[in-house]
């Protein structure tokens, strides 16, 4: 489905990077790992930072944009593709993991989670926006189903090993590509590890 729909030359989620993580970069250090970079529009802003950034995500398609917006711009990323599902991270080796508008099933979730916060250093921060559970009758973007929406309480728990210095559930004018246009309810974390 992901490589259907990055099967065109135009960039499903823009290129421009996600508001959320530009309002918040300058809490981040390298090495970055972002889970479902997609088309690389977070990944290539990082990098422009001049952080090292890995993007993971299971679209080979997706990613191959990733690596040609990041040549576009004389800028270099990493990626890798593979199936978050079952993708374990180095242990104690992030300065920062980034999870922007990346939905998962509770079951993915519950095992990735724990795994991500294992791979980040002491100190090391998690920065996440998704869509809301209240999001799912909305049009303006997001899965329609609801266990692949999130909930605040649900990332303190996942993330009990770090000290959140934002979690809340609001609601933003998202205009992040075709799929993602409206206003909308997102939760948005940043927790750093202890
Ligand atoms: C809505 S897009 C967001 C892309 C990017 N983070 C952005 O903000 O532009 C969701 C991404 O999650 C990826 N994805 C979903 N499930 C995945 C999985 N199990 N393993 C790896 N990638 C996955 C898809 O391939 C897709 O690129």
């Amino acid at each position: 489905m992901w490589n259907e729909r990055y099967a065109s030359t135009e960039f499903a989620y823009g290129t421009e990077p996600n508001l959320f993580l530009v309002q918040n970069a300058k809490l981040l250090t390298s090495p970055v790992l972002s889970l479902a970079e997609g088309e690389g529009r977070n990944a290539v802003f990082l990098a422009s930072l001049g952080l090292d950034v890995l993007g993971v995500d299971g679209s080979d398609v997706g990613l191959a944009k990733a690596q040609k917006l990041a040549a576009s711009r004389g800028l270099t990323i990493r990626t890798e593709v593979a199936d978050l599902a079952s993708y374990e991270p180095p242990e104690n080796h992030y300065g920062s993991v980034i999870s922007i508008s990346a939905h998962f099933p509770s079951h993915v979730r519950n095992k990735l989670y724990p795994l991500v916060e294992r791979s980040l250093k002491p100190g090391g921060v998690i920065l996440l926006e998704s869509y809301a559970k209240s999001q799912l009758s909305r049009n303006t973007g997001g899965p329609k189903d609801i266990d692949l929406l999130m909930e605040v309480a649900e990332l303190e728990k996942q993330f009990s090993n770090c000290e959140p210095t934002l979690a809340q559930e609001i609601e933003r004018e998202v205009i992040e590509g075709k799929f993602h246009t409206g206003l909308a309810h997102v939760v948005q974390f940043i927790a750093k590890k202890k």
